[in-house]
Parts: C-alpha cells; sequence; structure tokens
C-alpha cells in the first residue's frame, strides 16, 4: 500500500514537480484555460497552471496531498483518476508523474476523454517501460530472498510507447507525440528515502523490522550502479511524455443521447468532485 505524506514529499521527491517544467512548455497553457490536473499531489506545480491564468481543478486521491494543495490556495478535491466523473468540462488535461500508479489505464483514459470538450487535449508525463529497471531488479532480488514476489507487490505501469499510443487511439485521442525516453534522476537524498517514500508496496511485503534490512541489501546492490563519486545517487527513470487531442467533435456527439452534454453544469460539480468534498 502506498501512502503519500506531503512533508515527505517534498523534501525527497521535490525534483518530480521540478522536472515538470517541460511538461508545462508541452501543454502551453493559455490564461482562461479550463485545466484538469491528475494527480496534482501537493500542488507544487499546478500552482503553476494558475500563476499562467488557467481556471485549475486538480484532484489527487490522497487526502494529505489534497489538503497540502489546498493549503495553496487550489482548488483541489479527493478523487480517484480511475473513476473520474467530470463531462466535457475542460480545455485541457495535465498530469504529471502519476498515471503509472494506476494499474487500470483503460479506466483512466476513459475519464479523462470524458472530462475533455471537444478538441482538448491531454498533456501527460508518466514511468515508461524500464523505468527504474535497476531498482526494481533489486528489490525482486531481496524480496525472493525472503520468499516473496515481487512481481505481486509492484505497483507500477511503465508501458511501450507503442501500447500507449493504441490505448490512447482507442479511446479517441489523436496523437501528437508520444516519446518515450531515459532520464537519470539526480536524487536530493539516500536511495533508502527514495525506496521509503516511493517503494511502500515492496517494503510493505515484509515485516515492518525486516525492512530496514530490505532496504540496505537494495542499496549495497545499487551502490556501484547508481551512485556517483560525489556521492549522489541518480535513480534510473525513464519517462514518457505524450501531447494528444480529444478526437470527439461536438457535432457528432448532438445526436448521441448517452453522451449527450446536461444543459448546465459549472465546471467541475460532477460526482467525483462532489465526493472529493465531503
Ligand atoms: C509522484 S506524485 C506526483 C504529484 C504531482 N503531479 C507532481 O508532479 O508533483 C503521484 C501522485 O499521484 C497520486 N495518485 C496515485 N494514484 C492515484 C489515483 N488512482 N487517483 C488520483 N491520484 C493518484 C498520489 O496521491 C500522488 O499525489
Amino acid at each position: 500500500m502506498q501512502t503519500w505524506n506531503p512533508e515527505q514529499y517534498a523534501t525527497h521527491a521535490r525534483f518530480v514537480s521540478d522536472l515538470g517544467q517541460p511538461l508545462l512548455e508541452l501543454l502551453a497553457p493559455r490564461a482562461g484555460e479550463r485545466v484538469l490536473d491528475v494527480g496534482c499531489g501537493d500542488g507544487a506545480l499546478t500552482e503553476r497552471l494558475v500563476a499562467a491564468g488557467c481556471r485549475v481543478v486538480g484532484i489527487d486521491n490522497s487526502a494529505a496531498q489534497v489538503r497540502a494543495a489546498r493549503a495553496r490556495g487550489i482548488d483541489a478535491r479527493v478523487a480517484d483518476a480511475a473513476a473520474l466523473d467530470f463531462d466535457r468540462e475542460f480545455d485541457a488535461v495535465f498530469s504529471n508523474a502519476v498515471l503509472h500508479w494506476i494499474t487500470r489505464p483503460d479506466a483512466v483514459l476513459a475519464g479523462i476523454r470524458r472530462a475533455l470538450a471537444p478538441g482538448g487535449r491531454l498533456v501527460a508525463e508518466l514511468g515508461g517501460h524500464g523505468c527504474v529497471a535497476a531498482v526494481r531488479e533489486a528489490l525482486g532480488i531481496a524480496l525472493d530472498r525472503r520468499g516473496i514476489d515481487a512481481e505481486g507487490c509492484d505497483p507500477w505501469y511503465f508501458p511501450t510507447a507503442a501500447e500507449y499510443r493504441a490505448r490512447l487511439e482507442e479511446h479517441g485521442f489523436a496523437v501528437d507525440t508520444i516519446e518515450l525516453f531515459p532520464r537519470a534522476t539526480r536524487l536530493p537524498s539516500d536511495l533508502t528515502d527514495w525506496l521509503q517514500t516511493f517503494a511502500q508496496p515492496f517494503l510493505a511485503a515484509v515485516p515492518a523490522p525486516e525492512r530496514p534490512a530490505v532496504c540496505a541489501e537494495v542499496r549495497r546492490r545499487l551502490e556501484p550502479q547508481l551512485r556517483g563519486g560525489d556521492g549522489t545517487w541518480v535513480a534510473d527513470y525513464v519517462r514518457l511524455r505524450v501531447a494528444a487531442r480529444n478526437l470527439r467533435r461536438a457535432a457528432c456527439d448532438a445526436g448521441a443521447s448517452s453522451e449527450r452534454r446536461p444543459p448546465t453544469r459549472p465546471p467541475g460539480r460532477g460526482a467525483a468532485a462532489r465526493g472529493g468534498a465531503r
């Protein structure tokens, strides 16, 4: 089970939002646009969308992260990205470092498409095929030695570009760009902090007293590969960056009763949003 603690996130994972700038540039937000940030986390990156003049709603399924985002003045709501209930309310959906945490990609893409106005765009970055392969392997070996199947605890979905493109197209998106690229990532602290921040589902598979030994073992195994001469850890991230458009045209949908737009509903008043406000 993965949980998110905003203080731990700010100390050991701030690089995630810091490295989101190129994705923001790919989105090229315009003032007045309605943007949904899927998995807004503590809102550090969402804040930049607000600063660009967008009307932003953030959703995240961590109540603690949502509280931190609200403390920045962001309209953030607790909701599951795999059960979005917005209906054509956004000009763009933005998502950084979230979609690989959800192993139901079709549910996510269906909800994102529903949330987008016709022609609306999706700009997202997620972990891609091969992401943190060395770390996963080391965790696998450490768990295997304890008789635990690491695959069963692996929380991540790291697709190839071809697979994700096909999914996007199946869901009615036109893919403008999709790029898989390695992004060696300098960690701000020790690998153990990274493991405790991001690899909780693996660590949770062993009894609590055994976890430090697992971290130490993983650390030892990876040190020659991922630790530089200056002591800095560099994780073997691979990213998948996507820009796509919702192909649905307003004129076509006018006749489709099951997808007809409700007469009026202000942005972000869907059931997911209501659930989040509870
Ligand atoms: C690595 S953080 C990225 C946060 C933020 N986008 C950023 O760039 O800093 C991943 C976020 O995804 C959220 N998340 C994971 N699974 C989710 C889901 N099913 N629905 C909504 N949010 C989810 C987590 O709560 C966490 O805040």
